[in-house]
């Protein structure tokens, strides 16, 4: 098995679906690859694919404010990556064939991560990894066995900024959640 830098270079040219065509650049992955905790988003946004770093815009910096209130962590000590490497045009819905053309690559990238936490953020991302059509409402609120990992979904950060007090309450909850997962884990 390769390593991370290595897949990161391999996917940095990446052509295997039409989004390769739009982006500006590869948006891999930003945090501790070392980490036992990764959250998941969809897809690139606007200033991720400029930066080519995840979770560089608003949702981000909720991101990571929930992250160091409610874990007491930074991302020295977590990681973050998308379903998706490249920015679908105008933020619209990843289609099903870049979904499928881009899971390679996140398998691989999660099999070099080894995390023992997922926290997928929002419909996407955890309608994709645990393969179902129900509604993050529904799905959060619970840890999946997932894997040999355990999934912990909960919103969207971009759902709590326009959502308002309800939603972010969820989410706090959610990754005091994951916390407590991830503190059983070790
Ligand atoms: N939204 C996502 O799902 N991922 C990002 O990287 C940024 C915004």
């Amino acid at each position: 098995m390769t390593d991370l830098a290595t897949l990161a270079a391999e996917v940095a040219a990446c052509t295997r679906c039409p989004l390769h065509a739009t982006r500006t650049q590869v948006v891999f992955g930003r945090g501790n690859p070392d980490a036992d905790l990764v959250f998941v988003g969809e897809a690139p946004g606007a200033e991720e694919d400029a930066q080519g770093v995840p979770f560089v815009g608003r949702s981000g910096k909720l991101l990571d404010r929930l992250a160091a209130e409610e874990l007491g962590l930074t991302d020295a000590d977590f990681y973050v990556m998308n379903v998706l490497r490249c920015r679908p045009p105008g933020n619209r819905d990843p289609k099903p064939d870049e979904v499928a053309s881009c899971s390679a690559w996140f398998d691989a990238q999660l099999a070099l991560l080894q995390p023992k936490v997922v926290v997928s953020l929002g419909n996407f991302a955890t309608r994709s990894l645990l393969g179902t059509t129900e509604g993050i409402t529904r799905l959060r609120g619970k840890a999946y066995p997932w894997r040999d990992i355990v999934l912990v979904p909960t919103y969207h950060p971009a759902a709590a900024l326009r959502g308002g007090p309800q939603p972010l309450a969820e989410m706090r909850a959610d990754f005091v959640r994951a916390k407590q997962v991830l503190e059983a884990s070790r």
